[in-house]
């Protein structure tokens, strides 16, 4: 069974999809994919040879070694241009989610759907994705062990560029307001605070910086 995590990840994935796992390790996520969303196939990617080593692993012993493919490669390099229409890309930097995206644009272009759940960089993450022509058709909070996790599922076609709130905080967890989205807005404000922090030691010379700092504060604080 899979963390809140992996499964708000799982269920943004459609049922009969044919998707990849990039930065599979452990294999979880595709064996997921392949038992319960029905996926048509799965390929299990990652860069290491010590993860695609688990992932063989827990795929034989799950009884899928027929079924889904581990390969080594870095990002989209160990997918072939339209052989997937889905990419699940989850527990990597926002910044690294994007360069593995822009890095293999003929398969990014052949893509239909994107599921990310990145571990930080998410205002970068949400601007590649307009940047990019693509948008955000949904979005999930999930919480494992105390922190909270932001999930995208994003789509082919260009849309209005997101403001800066939507960037920072999602634009359709800013629309449906889940659960956790307080504790959400919270964790933001409190990883600015600590940033606030060290600049207010800084002397004069971060005074623009602290005043941007605390712009951004007030602009989350909106939103508890
Ligand atoms: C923190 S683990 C996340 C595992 C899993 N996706 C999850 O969310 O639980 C990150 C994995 O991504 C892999 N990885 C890092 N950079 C990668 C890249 N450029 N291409 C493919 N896999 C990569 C690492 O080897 C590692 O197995």
């Amino acid at each position: 069974m899979l963390d809140d995590r992996l499964q708000a990840v799982a269920d943004f994935v459609q049922d009969d999809s044919s998707v990849a796992d990039i930065g599979t390790d452990h294999g979880y996520l595709a064996i997921e994919l392949f038992k319960t969303n029905n996926a048509r196939r799965v390929i299990a990617a990652d860069l290491n040879a010590g993860p695609c080593q688990a992932a063989r692993r827990t795929i034989s012993e799950a009884g899928f070694s027929d079924s889904i493919e581990v390969r080594q490669g870095d990002g989209l390099a160990a997918i072939n241009p339209g052989e997937v229409d889905t990419v699940c890309i989850a527990g990597m930097g926002g910044k690294l989610e994007a360069d593995i995206l822009e890095v293999r644009p003929e398969v990014t272009a052949r893509l239909q759907c994107l599921v990310l759940q990145p571990q930080n960089g998410f205002e970068y993450l949400r601007g590649w994705i307009y940047d990019h022509n693509w948008h955000i058709e949904d979005e999930k909070l999930a919480k494992v062990e105390g922190r909270v996790y932001q999930i995208i599922k994003a789509t082919q076609g260009k849309k209005e560029p997101l403001t800066e709130a939507e960037l920072i905080l999602g634009p359709i967890l800013i629309k449906k307001r889940p659960a956790l989205f307080a504790d959400h807005v919270q964790n933001n404000i409190e990883q600015l605070d600590k940033i606030r922090q060290g600049l207010r030691k800084g002397g004069s010379h971060t005074r623009d910086k602290l005043a941007e700092i605390e712009r951004r504060i007030k602009l989350l604080e909106a939103y508890l």
